[in-house]
């Protein structure tokens, strides 16, 4: 018996990335999908993953920049399963990027209304369908840049710190219903996001990502898509109100944990003691 067994779930942006290993697993734990996003060739290959690994799956066209278009992959949803149990609001991308002088207030409303406007039509339209089926689980992709400034990235990160603020406010109104609100804050997720920018692609990005986290490899959309299956499911049934961060430990400091280790490799915190300062000799 699957996790996810007569469940129905819409996924924004699972023609890639995240989304798409997210769609694969829920098909997996016997969940109907309706895959929607912008991208139509990506997202017949996604269902396609989707039917192999077990599942059912249809894809909608849409663009979660667009009322219209949500609400259509929500009563999508309705017309081709019956019900809506789950809906994972992860469309994503990087938006206005660079120096906060030369950002445009167009491609400012632009990100929002991606990153962060798109999660609230979600969470509007997949309520009234589900408090008839008497509960369900939306979920979001936030990200560590919700909790973490980052130059450059400010409408980014800005968004995603409003995708946790609603994230909570959100499953308070909701929890009546027994509908649970939570999102989720990858680290560094070799993803097309991720890699298509970097020189060297794919393989280059891992290896950077590797190097610049505690966990010493780079996060996978699988690492995100396991956890959008434990909020999706009933084992998280007293989750709610949560951003949970799955990112190999980077938010929690510094690699190596000192920066002469992190530059030589040898440590000036490997004896058992560190004393008053004006004891201590400096090492030469
Ligand atoms: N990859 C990472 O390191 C990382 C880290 C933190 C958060 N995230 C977030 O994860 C989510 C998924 O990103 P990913 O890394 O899988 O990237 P991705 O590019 O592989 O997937 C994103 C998907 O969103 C779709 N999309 C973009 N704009 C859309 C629109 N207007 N309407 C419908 N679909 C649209 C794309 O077509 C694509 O299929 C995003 O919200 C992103 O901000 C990613």
């Amino acid at each position: 018996m699957g996790k996810l067994d007569k469940k129905v779930a819409v996924i924004t942006g699972a023609a890639s990335g995240i989304g798409r290993a997210t769609a694969i697993r829920f098909a997996g734990e016997g969940a109907a999908v309706v895959i929607a996003d912008l991208n139509r060739e990506g997202g017949e290959a996604a269902v396609r993953d989707c039917r192999e690994n077990g599942g059912s799956a249809v894809f909608q066209l849409a663009d979660v920049s667009s009322e219209e278009d949500i609400k259509g992959a929500v009563d999508r949803a309705v017309k081709e399963f019956g019900r809506l149990d789950i809906i994972y609001n992860n469309a994503g991308l990087g938006g206005a990027v660079g120096p906060l002088e030369k950002t445009s207030a167009e491609n400012w409303d632009r990100s929002f209304s991606i990153l962060l406007r798109a999660v609230f039509l979600g969470i509007k339209h997949a309520t009234p369908e589900m408090r008839k089926q008497g509960g369900g689980s939306i979920i979001s992709t936030a990200s560590i840049a919700g909790i973490r400034g980052a130059a450059g990235l400010h409408a980014y990160c800005a968004a995603k710190a409003g995708v946790i603020s609603l994230s909570r406010s959100a499953a308070i109104e909701l929890a009546k219903d027994k509908i649970r609100v939570n999102c989720i804050c990858p680290g560094l997720i070799a993803t097309p996001l991720t890699y298509n920018r970097i020189p060297g692609g794919e393989q280059t990005a891992t290896q950077l990502f590797a190097a610049f986290q505690p966990w010493p490899r780079a996060g996978r959309p699988e690492d995100i898509a396991a956890m959008a299956l434990f909020l999706a499911s009933d084992d998280s049934e007293f989750v709610s109100g949560q951003a949970m961060v799955v990112d190999g430990a980077v938010t929690s400091g510094m690699v190596g944990g000192n920066l002469p280790q992190a530059q030589s490799g040898t440590s000036i915190l490997d004896d058992e003691w560190s004393g008053p300062s004006f004891q201590m000799k400096r090492p030469s």
